[in-house]
């Protein structure tokens, strides 16, 4: 596997950030002033299940639809950890999820009991490639990463989107290694 992990150092460490203070997501949406005519910044939500968020996922990954009630089971298991902010573009006139982010927040002892975000499931649909898009998800991220007093994101980058991440300050870190159970 052609994979190399790539980390993002934040010094600016703000110790009084509770991650359990929810405003935090919509103040970094609200800060970075993301929104344009047709296209809604935002967090998932339930609906998103009909707004072609798997066919999406799946120019990423494996990523079959559960049927309808699986998938409402997940997402409340994901909202009520906390741990996991999934953001979203949506295409207003299409009714189409076009790209998205997930962030999950690991929780350390060490460093102060620091946290770090890990950056998951990152993509934008083929059709909006290089419009800038991708460049307005990893800034919310980082963004969002500082706010909740991220000491570092970390991410598995694809050999062919290592370039892409250096542009915003990502530096390879080390080499990743998977278990899978699964093959
Ligand atoms: C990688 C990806 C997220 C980039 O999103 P995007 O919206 O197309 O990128 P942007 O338009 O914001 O590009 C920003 C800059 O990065 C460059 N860039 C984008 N993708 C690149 C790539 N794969 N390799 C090198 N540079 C790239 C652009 O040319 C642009 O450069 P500029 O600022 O000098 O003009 C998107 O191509 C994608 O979803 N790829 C498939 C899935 C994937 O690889 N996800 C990442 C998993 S690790």
């Amino acid at each position: 596997m052609n994979e190399k992990k790539i980390l993002y150092e934040n010094r600016d460490i703000d110790k009084k950030c509770q991650i359990k203070n929810k405003n935090f997501v919509e103040e970094t949406l609200k800060t970075l002033n993301l929104e344009s005519e047709n296209l809604k910044f935002r967090q998932i939500e339930k609906e998103d299940y009909h707004k072609s968020y798997f066919e999406l996922l799946s120019q990423l990954t494996v990523a079959d639809k559960p049927d309808y009630d699986s998938w409402l089971q997940r997402f409340e298991e994901i909202a009520d950890a906390n741990l996991t902010k999934i953001f979203v573009v949506e295409d207003l006139n299409e009714k189409k999820i076009i790209a998205t982010i997930t962030c999950y927040t690991e929780l350390k002892f060490i460093r102060n009991l620091g946290k770090i975000c890990h950056i998951e499931d990152f993509v934008i649909e083929e059709n909006y490639r290089n419009q800038k898009l991708g460049s307005k998800l990893i800034n919310l991220a980082i963004n969002y990463a500082k706010n909740i007093g991220c000491y570092k994101i970390i991410l598995q980058s694809r050999e062919e989107a290592t370039p892409f991440y250096e542009k915003f300050g990502f530096t390879k870190n080390s080499q990743a290694m998977a278990y899978y159970f699964n093959k």
